[in-house]
């Protein structure tokens, strides 16, 4: 796949585009150790073989048809007990992009952030995000912002419930263009986050949230129960309206059923 980056002030302008790599997380993270990337470097690859996921889960993709990448953004503004914001920013650019593709479809496909930071459509995993900080006193240092977008990709494993653009829109996609695409949209919610606009980034993912509103159930370690997504705290926990009341859980702590 050719790269070219033409449409955004800083993100994806320095892209090291590799053919193979382990997970370009883990080469951001040593590029960081070892240089002084300038701000908004991407790490691409065609193809990753030991792709990560959120909680220790492997990233699976297959190889020339989707999108993964990690950009590594300079974050010292952000105080670290702020880091959720950066979740809301990146998740929303995601959110965005996928919106504005299938904004014109007939059956317009519903695209949701799946609390902390997935993007569904029509209830199924189309992308993943995992960002990984760096702290420095109390602010962040750098993060590195990894997502892999299902572009192309038209088959998955057994009992995984994931979709693709193509799946979608019954046709394929041309990734430079959505790799150009997805690089502004989350640029724009990037700068608003820098701007500290965080009202638009609070009320626009919390309008965009998956699963708001909706009795459903959730499990917390053995305990399976019922609940109503009604916000998120300013740490980024999730909280629940419940039979008992409100309560609030971090991202290990809870399970979407
Ligand atoms: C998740 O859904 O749990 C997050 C998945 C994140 C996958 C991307 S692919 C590019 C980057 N490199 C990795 O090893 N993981 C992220």
């Amino acid at each position: 796949m050719e790269i070219n980056v033409n449409n955004t002030f800083f993100t994806g302008k320095f892209l090291l585009h590799l053919p193979s790599v382990d997970s370009t997380n883990n080469f951001a993270k040593n590029h960081i150790a070892n240089n002084s990337p300038i701000d908004g470097t991407v790490i691409f690859a065609d193809e990753q073989f030991a792709g990560r996921g959120q909680s220790g889960n492997k990233w699976q993709t297959e190889a020339h048809k989707n999108l993964t990448f990690s950009i590594i953004y300079q974050t010292s503004f952000l105080p670290a007990t702020a880091q959720f914001l950066l979740n809301k920013a990146i998740s929303l650019g995601v959110w965005a992009m996928l919106d504005a593709y299938f904004r014109l479809e007939k059956n317009k496909p519903i695209v949701e952030v799946k609390w902390p930071n997935d993007i569904f459509v029509n209830n199924k995993k189309i992308a993943g995000i995992l960002i990984e900080n760096t702290i420095a006193g109390m602010n962040l240092k750098h993060s590195v912002i990894g997502i892999g977008l299902n572009v192309n990709q038209c088959v998955f494993a057994d009992g995984v419930n994931a979709t693709s653009m193509q799946l979608v829109l019954e046709k394929s996609l041309d990734r430079n263009q959505i790799l150009n695409d997805i690089f502004l949209y989350i640029e724009k919610y990037y700068l608003l986050l820098k701007q500290q606009r965080n009202e638009v980034l609070d009320k626009e993912y919390l309008a965009n949230l998956y699963q708001k509103e909706k009795w459903t159930f959730y499990k917390k370690g053995e305990e399976i129960f019922e609940g109503k997504i009604i916000g998120i705290d300013q740490f980024g926990k999730l909280i629940l309206e419940t039979m008992t009341g409100k309560e609030s859980f971090a991202f290990k702590e809870i399970q979407f059923l």
